[in-house]
């Protein structure tokens, strides 16, 4: 029974040296199109495959990424266990990510790239860190770490989440009844959710309004939470500053999208953070010996939740 490795050339080397390495006798393969679906008890991808049935022996999928929106929750066969991605790697640049976008809204950058585009040298208002309140939505992996991040700068900071949870420093929130609250003095909102039935389209018209007028947002999780007609309305009648996005719908953003050129909006190409493979094969490593071991692996996914 083998490892089935499905990316890229360059990450898939540094995984099998890891496994040859690590663990000597499990095959590792990286050739998908010649493999047979039944000697493939693991399985590495973004994806999963067209002929998934075909994999009758497989016991872990394993998300080459941190999100799972991607995959068949509803027809992946029970036994299979899915996986998503959980290494320093992905973490430490999200933590950039998120940093950067918070301190370029802090520090109004849109209004100063919009000066320079006009060639206008003139001060603009500065608020001080500790009167800006940071809200992030998602208090999972990508969000404590985010918020640890942020914790030096002295912003006051906001967590919320679907259940409670308890962080030094952090005022957390959960569930639907108390967003509003949540929201209600949150300064730059940062979204890090996964994508699920319950947070599609969360980014929306109604969500804006709650927030304190010239609020910003950094939005790094998916593009389907996010209504982009909201947003570029919310941005053009003043009620938000500005948004930093790395994630839209659809990716890739169309030519002439109206995200491409809204003045109050900084955009990137989905790449706050990615999978960093010497640290990921090692994570993949130890899952795999847990799940041998009958422990459950760090990642799993709860079905009932999608995350
Ligand atoms: P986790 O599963 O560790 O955390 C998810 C968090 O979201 C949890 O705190 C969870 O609450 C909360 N949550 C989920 N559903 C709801 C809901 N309905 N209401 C309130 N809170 C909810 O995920 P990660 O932190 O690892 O990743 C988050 C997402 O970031 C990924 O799913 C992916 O979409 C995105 N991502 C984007 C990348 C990029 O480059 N742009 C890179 C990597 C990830 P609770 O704690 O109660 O379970
Ligand atoms: C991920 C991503 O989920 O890249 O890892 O968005």
């Amino acid at each position: 029974m083998a490892f089935l490795f499905n990316s890229d050339a360059e990450r898939a080397k540094i995984f099998a040296a890891a496994f040859a390495r690590e663990l000597p006798s499990l095959p590792f393969i990286s050739d998908a199109a010649n493999v047979d679906p039944e000697t493939v008890k693991y399985l590495i991808t973004w994806t999963a495959p067209a002929d998934l049935d075909r994999y009758q022996n497989l016991e872990i999928l394993f998300s080459i990424g941190a999100g799972v929106d991607q995959f068949p929750l509803a027809t992946l066969p029970e036994k299979v266990k899915l996986v998503r991605m959980v290494e320093d790697g992905i973490v430490r640049m999200m933590q950039e990510y998120v940093t950067l976008g918070v301190l370029a809204l802090h520090r109004d950058l849109p209004g100063y790239l919009e000066q320079q585009r006009s060639e206008n040298w003139a001060s603009r208002p500065v608020r001080q860190a500790p009167d800006r309140c940071i809200g992030v939505l998602g208090l999972g992996n990508l969000g404590l770490a985010v918020l640890e991040r942020l914790r030096p700068f002295g912003f006051p900071l906001r967590g919320w989440s679907r259940s409670p949870r308890a962080v030094e420093g952090v005022a957390c929130y959960h569930g639907t009844d108390q967003l509003p609250e949540f929201l209600a003095e949150v300064d730059i909102l940062v979204c890090l959710l996964p994508l699920t039935p319950e947070t599609r389209g969360i980014l929306n018209a109604d969500l804006f309004k709650a927030l304190p007028q010239g609020a910003g947002l950094v939005h790094a999780g998916r593009g389907q939470q996010l209504d982009a007609t909201a947003l570029i309305d919310a941005l053009d009648n003043g009620h938000l500053s500005g948004a930093v996005l790395d994630v839209t719908d659809p990716e890739p953003l169309p030519a002439e999208h109206p995200l491409w050129r809204h003045p109050r909006i900084i955009l990137t190409p989905h790449v706050a953070s990615a999978t960093q493979p010497e640290t990921a094969a090692n994570t993949v490593i130890a899952n795999i010996r847990r799940h041998e071991a009958g422990l459950d692996p760090i990642g799993l996914v709860d079905r009932s939740r999608g995350y």
